[in-house]
């Protein structure tokens, strides 16, 4: 393992009920793809071109083979908790749910407590053939799904997260076509988020009658910055913050959406958001970065490895000020206090507890310092929020072990544990050995 480089004072004290764990998701890191059904991401990452280093999922981090030795590592170094998904093919079969039974028990064997995400993209190929999520019926058969797998090991399992990012689901799968399935709808993939959050309330009713009790979501949030004061670009960004926040934020919390957006959905959406609004209760944010963003300039713009068409009625900036992680994204922990503050303004009273499901950064090398200052940064700036009065429950890193980084392949390595790709030997980074002893420090109090 290699030595942390102690930061240059330790962490403030959080919450002592505060809950601290990594995250993971099935496609990035279980492998074993023979022996599931196809998803999506199977069909994309077939496509020459899809993924910018040619590579699958299909083996991964081997996670399916080897999560004992990753349970392990989540054990010595502390968490309380653990977020994985459940892959949805793999679910379709009684043997595939019978890995999570196995994972589930060998979690609480070591006492950290199991946090499964039962949708993080990876939709089986079967249900996208029959329309996938631009389909309603989607939303139905994902509640059936969410039902089956709490009644395997509902019986151990207290915490759930329903959906992981559906803003970006639809944005980079349907969106932009830079993420699986591939489509390149633009508004017209509105529909998609719609579905996700009905398939998130829908989904919500069935685990409360198969008796789960602590139910969230996981959403992709950041703070939106205008270029400049000039109207038009306020008037972007503004319209963006609907886009990437507010479009899934305010139907989850206030029962609505933005100004606008109900018309531009098929039929009378009013019965849905009655669902779509079921009480939370907690609320998952994953942080990054915040974006800035000004009046469209009329041409593609390349940004974060997407190429933006055009006729947005928005673009994207550079956030020039700022150092960036290894994937270019810029290192802004003060925005996250922003959000969490802002989110605490805006819908008040009707605000679910918050927990952080996602946050971190890619770095190369074992003695990532980069990293260790990223987390410390951010947990500084979470720690902000809750002395302006933010209630904030939670705190996951991603991710426990670098993975398949979607289009990336596995050229962008967020873990606190490095994969040799080639072997598959696991082997704890500096940042790993920080968190440990911060976890520590904590809870020395
Ligand atoms: C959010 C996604 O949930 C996760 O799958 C991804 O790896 C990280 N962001 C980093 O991009």
């Amino acid at each position: 393992m290699t030595a942390p480089t102690a930061p240059a004072a330790a962490l403030p004290p959080f919450p002592r009920d505060f809950l601290w764990g990594v995250s993971t998701s099935a496609h990035q890191i279980e492998g074993a793809a023979d022996q599931r059904g196809r998803s999506v991401w199977d069909a994309f990452t077939a496509e020459p071109g899809r993924v910018k280093d040619g590579t699958t999922a299909a083996v991964a981090c081997d996670h399916y083979h080897r999560y004992q030795e990753d349970v392990a590592l989540l054990r010595d170094l502390g968490v309380d908790a653990y977020r994985f998904s459940v892959s949805w093919p793999r679910a379709e079969s009684p043997d595939g749910l019978g890995f999570y039974d196995r994972l589930v028990d060998e979690l609480c064997a070591a006492g950290v407590r199991p946090v499964p995400t039962l949708f993080h993209w990876d939709l089986p190929l079967g249900i996208e053939e029959a329309g996938g999520w631009l389909h309603r019926g989607t939303a139905e058969r994902f509640a059936a799904y969410a039902a089956t797998v709490a009644d395997r090991i509902g019986d151990r399992v207290q915490k759930w997260i329903t959906l992981n990012e559906p803003a970006e689901h639809t944005l980079l799968g349907h969106a932009l076509g830079a993420h699986a399935p591939g489509k390149q709808l633009l508004f017209d993939a509105l529909p998609v988020a719609h579905h996700q959050l009905l398939a998130h309330g829908l989904a919500v009713r069935a685990l409360r009658a198969a008796g789960a009790r602590d139910i969230g979501i996981a959403n992709s949030h950041g703070p939106t910055w205008p270029a400049s004061q000039r109207p038009d670009d306020r008037e972007a960004a503004d319209f963006y913050d609907v886009l990437l926040n507010r479009l899934f934020a305010d139907p989850l919390i206030l029962g609505r959406y933005p100004d606008g957006i109900a018309e531009l959905l098929p039929g009378d959406v009013s019965a849905d958001l009655r669902i779509i609004s079921e009480p939370l209760d907690w609320y998952g944010i994953n942080y990054y970065q915040p974006t800035k963003v000004g009046a469209p300039q009329g041409a593609e713009i390349e940004f974060s490895g997407l190429t933006l068409p055009a006729e947005l009625p928005f673009s994207v900036r550079e956030l020039d000020d700022y150092p960036v992680t290894g994937f270019g994204w810029p290192v802004v922990p003060e925005a996250l206090t922003e959000l969490l503050v802002g989110f605490r303004e805006r819908y008040g009273d009707r605000l679910p507890p918050l927990v952080i499901t996602e946050n971190g950064c890619s770095y190369d090398g074992l003695d990532d310092q980069e990293r260790i200052a990223f987390l410390d940064s951010h947990l500084r700036a979470l720690h902000r929020a809750l002395e302006a009065g933010v209630d904030v429950r939670g705190y996951f890193v991603w991710s426990l072990l670098d993975n398949f980084e979607w289009a990336e392949g596995y050229r962008q390595r967020f873990g606190l544990v490095h994969i040799d790709y080639d072997t598959l030997e696991r082997t704890p980074k500096a940042s790993y050995a920080w968190l440990r002893e911060a976890l520590r420090a904590q809870a020395r109090g």
